[in-house]
């Protein structure tokens, strides 16, 4: 097969959570532009069904479910409609995550007086870890049983973050725990499941411009300037930076990685000397 041939998508379908917005549609609009058939799925249900639609029209082939991934029951349900509409599962991306507000320490030098450990409100932490590690165990489970049941393998990815890696003092604490536990997740799972062709991949971005945290990235040309100085390939990313990545992992391009991570930050981990 030619290498090109080792990216195309097309006869496969992708469920994607968290699909209305930002990175979740990127990789939407990845699958789709590779040939799949995709599932957008997100807790804003009208959200994804726009995108959807406006897929439809630009010629490819998506429909749109409403999930909350911290709902187990109701994930099983949207999969299983998926299977109905497409004929199985080849690829998943557990993705849909939260923003748990201010870490202990704010862009202006300050400690925030509600972002420390013994001063946020634990509700923060715990619906932080139903979406943001819980949700992903609870999106791959039923990928898994899908793939499983289809014999063909499949590809697994969830996006976890740099801040899984590395601490980052303005993000909300049960971030950090939340996104390693995603990464080790992902290492545990590449294990279980090499035996089933089920490969299971991270990617952890740096700083991408999309709605979390209320689109501060966006709105906010402070924050933006302040984020664009420490990343030494100049500036935070589109998340159309993000779907080559995305093909790589979903396709037979990467039919020999499993159980890892790839981190797309332009640098930002490496540190800044300037
Ligand atoms: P976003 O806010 O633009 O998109 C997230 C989507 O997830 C939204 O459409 C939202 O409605 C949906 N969502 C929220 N809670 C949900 C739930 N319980 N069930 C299903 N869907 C839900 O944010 P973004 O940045 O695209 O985030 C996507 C993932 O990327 C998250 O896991 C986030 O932690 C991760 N990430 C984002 C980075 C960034 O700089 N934007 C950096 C590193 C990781």
């Amino acid at each position: 097969m030619s290498i090109l041939g080792k990216f195309d998508i097309s006869g496969r379908s992708a469920l994607i959570t968290g699909a209305a917005s930002g990175i979740g549609l990127a990789y939407a609009e990845a699958m789709a532009e590779g040939g799949a058939s995709v599932t957008l799925t997100d807790i804003d249900g009208e959200g994804a069904e726009r995108e959807a639609a406006r897929l439809r029209s630009e010629g490819f082939d998506a429909r749109a479910d409403r999930l909350d991934v911290a709902d187990r029951e109701a994930t099983a349900r949207v999969f299983d409609a998926h299977a109905a509409a497409f004929g199985g599962l080849d690829i998943c991306f557990a993705n849909a995550g939260i923003d748990p507000g201010a870490g202990f320490w704010n862009p202006a030098g300050h400690r925030n007086p509600d972002g420390q450990v013994d001063t946020f409100d634990p509700a923060r932490w715990d619906r932080t870890i139903s979406i943001n590690l819980t949700g992903v165990y609870n999106t791959i489970r039923e990928a898994v049983r899908l793939m499983k049941a289809g014999g063909k393998g499949g590809s697994i990815i969830a996006t976890a973050s740099n801040a899984g890696l590395v601490t980052e003092p303005i993000v909300g604490m049960a971030y950090m725990p939340a996104k390693a536990g995603v990464l080790h997740m992902v290492r545990a799972l590449g294990l279980e499941l090499a035996e089933f062709r089920i490969r299971v991949n991270a990617i952890a971005p740096g700083p991408f411009v999309t709605n979390i945290g209320g689109g501060w990235l966006k709105h906010d040309p402070v924050a933006r300037k302040a984020w664009d100085a420490i990343v030494p390939l100049g500036s935070v990313a589109e998340t159309d930076q993000l779907k080559p990545l995305a093909l790589l992992l979903a396709s037979d391009a990467s039919d020999y990685m499993t159980g890892s991570h790839v981190v797309i930050d332009g640098g930002m981990m490496l540190g800044k000397f300037e």
